[in-house]
């Protein structure tokens, strides 16, 4: 996976990408690898990590350690911290990127099913923050990164994701929250905010059967397509490394723009003929001294 960094460029680094045996975890795993680091993937399938781990090594010649750990437990998240140091001396960035989502009208979940996705998405985040930072500081250890795989409706909300969206903006508030408190301590804090970029885990949850012919996701967006996974691994890969050694408490958007254009009142005029703009004009003209 090509890289804007140069090869090497996170040499001597460790990562933790928490949901990095699939979809945009397995992604950024790849592209770091290629760029020198140590990564730790981990979710709660250790055979898919484990099938992830052997691919990206053999297609990388970097070094994965596979662990499972359910997010949710803090037990496990804090085994899971104790196995990636042991194996690789210290850990030096915390990619939260794990999460669970489904649409349903907010109606029809029940009180578990939203606690559910609050507890992977919110509770996962802050307890693996939690982890490696009570040891970070305790250690006096600087120069770390977190990194909070958010989306763009943790500010606008969005319906039929409420969970998420709840869960999202929580995730978010941490992360803005942390990058003051936890500034002095050498530790950045900061978020990614990807649009739609195809994965098997959301389009199958998200965009179930015929529902992706019937809404092209594209046409939300003004770029008029899906975000690529090496984008987005990029971008990731530059908010963890030292040279974004200024940069903390911020949320990068990388969605095409799509966002913006839901949001702007006036975007529906795409939608008028290019011929029609003549006569639109004459209308609005013809109102002067009315
Ligand atoms: C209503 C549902 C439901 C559905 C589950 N539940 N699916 N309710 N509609 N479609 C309810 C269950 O009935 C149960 O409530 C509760 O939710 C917990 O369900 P479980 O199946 O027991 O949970 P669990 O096994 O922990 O699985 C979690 C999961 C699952 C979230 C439901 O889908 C999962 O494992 N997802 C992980 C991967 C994932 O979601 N990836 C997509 C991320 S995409 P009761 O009351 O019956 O006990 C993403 C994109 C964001 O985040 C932005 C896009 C632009
Ligand atoms: P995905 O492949 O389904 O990734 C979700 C990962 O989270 C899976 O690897 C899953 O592994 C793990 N996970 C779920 N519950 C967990 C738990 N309780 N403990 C530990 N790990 C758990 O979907 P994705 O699209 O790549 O999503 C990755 C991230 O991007 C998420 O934060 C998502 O919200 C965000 N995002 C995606 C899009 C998009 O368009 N794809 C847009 C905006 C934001 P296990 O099942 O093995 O546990």
């Amino acid at each position: 996976m090509e890289s804007m960094m140069r090869p090497g460029a996170m040499t001597g680094k460790v990562v933790v990408v928490t949901g990095g045996g699939t979809g945009l975890g397995r992604s950024m795993t790849e592209m770091l690898l290629g760029l020198g680091a140590k990564v730790c993937v981990t979710s709660r399938k250790l055979d898919v990590l484990e099938r992830t781990a052997k691919e990206l090594e053999s297609a990388t010649g970097g070094e994965v350690l596979p662990v499972a750990c359910d997010v949710r437990n803090y037990e496990e998240v804090e085994r899971m911290a104790a196995a990636a140091k042991e194996r690789f001396g210290s850990v030096d960035c915390l990619i939260n990127n794990a999460a669970g989502n489904f649409i349903s009208p907010t109606e029809r979940l029940s009180s578990n099913a939203f606690r559910t996705i609050i507890d992977i998405v919110l509770m996962g985040s802050v307890n693996c923050t939690l982890a490696f930072g009570k040891e970070w500081i305790a250690n006096g250890e600087r120069d770390k990164a977190i990194l909070n795989v958010v989306t763009t409706y943790a500010w606008t909300g969005s319906g039929y994701v409420v969970p998420s969206a709840c869960a999202k903006a929580g995730v978010l508030a941490l992360t803005r929250s942390l990058a003051a408190e936890w500034g002095r301590h050498g530790i950045r804090s900061n978020a990614v905010a990807p649009g739609p970029f195809p994965t098997k885990g959301a389009w199958s949850r998200l965009v179930p059967g015929e529902m992706m012919e019937k809404f092209d996701m594209t046409k939300r967006v003004p770029l008029g397509r899906m975000g690529e996974h090496r984008e987005l691994a990029d971008l990731v890969a530059y908010l963890i490394s030292p040279f974004s050694g200024y940069v903390n408490g911020e949320v990068v958007t990388i969605d095409g723009g799509e966002w913006l254009k839901g949001g702007g009142q006036f975007n529906m005029l795409e939608m008028v003929e290019p011929g029609m703009w003549d006569a639109i004009e004459q209308m609005v003209r013809g109102t002067k001294g009315s």
